[in-house]
């Protein structure tokens, strides 16, 4: 299928190119930047949600699952998009958030306005709340006086969980994908689909001795599977082409692959790696290992809209080592999502008082904070879960003006980055597609493996001698080779890809 040796680039919408001067990034702004695409060596965008919203999380709260917010175009911008798109052989996914909607989408408001209403079971209403509390902090339920009820909101108050054991929900959201099949979208992103609410068991969460609570019985419903197999099976019988990856909020290995079962998501997003708040390479080999031996495809990635930028978290701003996670990134069995301007090493932006923070997660967390430590200490932790960081606005001008959030910082090294990621995608598409890997080894803090021509050494550490598999020659990176051809030395943080003589 088209997408297993694809490049995917994620775009946050609002932060990645304006095109009307106003300061957020539209729809006009992405097509302007499809030939810089293009050239670089993507072949596919996942577009974040577009759509109308209150924009409480920034457009996961989704008021209208069938238009474009004014902000960001309109509905013929998005058509041309994808036109011009296809035109360049680069394709497009879109995101799904069907596991709640806003509190301002007109099911809701039907759902609210009375006990009596058909709508009323599109939502999960309860007359006492249990202990379970919702991802953004504090309870997921919120009391409705008009209806002397609850409901219940996995993330924001204003995202109201959708109940799945409702039938015509699920017609509705088949319609939804109908609707943007039809506008010739080659795929979609689903919204933390092992959250949705497919049981009426609501038995209260485990909390364990640090008071934290262990979201065991809110998410992976027993029965979940069925109604997602249900979904992907429909979508493949539409066209067997079109692609689904799944987002898991787990970042437990054995549990994302388990939403990649035959009849399951063609993908999901790898958290276990991904979203590593160091790095970590005893655990990126021992997860690496158990990857390669993975039936389905696995998705690689160190960037999304909901972390830190792998330039602060990963690297540590160090250029060599970024380069390293770039090779692994992009000369391997795996599908890479890069996120917008990872590909110019652009670094977080960080917000310097509560009147700047936009993320809802790190405003809930300033205000829970500032209780107990007063307004500095509040500031420095609500930016350390502070989304907001990887969501500045990218920097191609100079003068670039952003109207919703800060800039992203400028790398002074964007040109040379830029350039190595252009390297390495060629590389992988003259010698790819890579299918199997083998001999992964960590040697120190030295990482190497194979793919059927390939022997990639990645040296996170000191100089190292390293033995050779076979005869090889350098095809990139800085190694030295010796006369009998049966090591290569490598310099600190450096890589070296050989490949296969016959
Ligand atoms: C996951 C998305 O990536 C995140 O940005 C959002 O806040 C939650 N889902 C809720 O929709």
């Amino acid at each position: 299928m088209w997408w297993e040796n694809a490049v995917f680039y994620e775009i946050y919408i609002a932060s990645f190119a304006d095109s009307d001067g106003d300061g957020i990034g539209d729809i006009n702004g992405i097509r302007k930047k499809l030939p810089y695409l293009k050239e670089f060596g993507i072949d596919a965008l996942w577009l974040t949600p577009f759509y109308p919203s209150p924009k409480v999380d920034n457009g996961y709260d989704v008021s209208d699952y069938c238009a474009v917010d004014p902000q960001y175009g309109t509905l013929a911008a998005f058509d041309l998009l994808v036109e011009e798109a296809h035109q360049l052989e680069m394709r497009i996914i879109i995101d799904v958030v069907v596991n709640h909607t806003s509190t301002k989408h007109p099911w809701f408001i039907e759902s609210a306005s009375g006990k009596e209403h058909p709508k009323r079971d599109w939502y999960i209403w309860r007359d006492q709340p249990n202990n379970w509390e919702s991802f953004f902090g504090g309870s997921a339920w919120k009391y409705d006086a008009a209806t002397d009820q609850y409901y219940y909101h996995s993330f924001a108050e204003e995202q109201a969980d959708l109940n799945w054991q409702n039938q015509e929900v699920k017609q509705a959201v088949f319609d939804v994908l109908r609707f943007w099949l039809g506008r010739g979208v080659d795929g979609f992103r689903f919204d933390v689909i092992n959250n949705l609410t497919v049981s009426d068991q609501f038995i209260d969460n485990p909390v364990r001795k640090d008071g934290k609570q262990d979201h065991c019985i809110d998410v992976n419903q027993p029965g979940i599977k069925r109604v997602l197999k249900e979904l992907n099976q429909w979508i493949k019988t539409v066209d067997p082409s079109i692609f689904t990856v799944a987002e898991i909020s787990s970042d437990q290995l054995a549990r994302i692959n388990s939403y990649t079962e035959d009849g399951l998501f063609d993908t999901a997003f790898h958290f276990n790696l991904g979203s590593m708040e160091e790095l970590d390479l005893e655990k990126l080999t021992r997860d690496f290992k158990e990857m390669s031996q993975q039936k389905k495809i696995p998705t690689l990635f160190f960037n999304s809209h909901d972390m830190s930028r792998s330039w602060q978290r990963l690297a540590k701003e160090n250029r060599d080592i970024y380069r390293l996670l770039t090779v692994f990134l992009l000369i391997n069995r795996g599908i890479p999502f890069l996120f917008q301007g990872e590909e110019q090493g652009v670094g977080d932006y960080l917000p310097q008082q509560l009147a700047d923070i936009r993320d809802i997660q790190a405003k809930n967390k300033y205000q829970e904070e500032l209780i107990l430590s007063g307004e500095s200490h509040a500031l420095i932790m609500a930016n350390q879960v502070n989304r907001d960081r990887s969501r500045g606005m990218l920097p191609w001008l100079s003068n670039q003006q952003s109207g919703w959030i800060g800039l992203a910082a400028v790398n002074q090294e964007a040109k040379g980055i830029l350039a190595d990621y252009q390297n390495l995608i060629r590389l992988r598409k003259t010698e790819g597609p890579f299918t199997a890997i083998r001999n992964i080894k960590l040697t120190g803090d030295c990482l190497s493996y194979q793919t059927e021509s390939l022997q990639i050494i990645l040296n996170f550490g000191q100089p190292i001698k390293h033995s050779l598999e076979g005869n090889r020659k350098t095809i990139f990176g800085n190694g030295m080779l010796s006369e009998d051809g049966h090591w290569v030395h490598l310099p600190a943080k450096a890589c070296w890809i050989g490949k296969e003589q016959l």
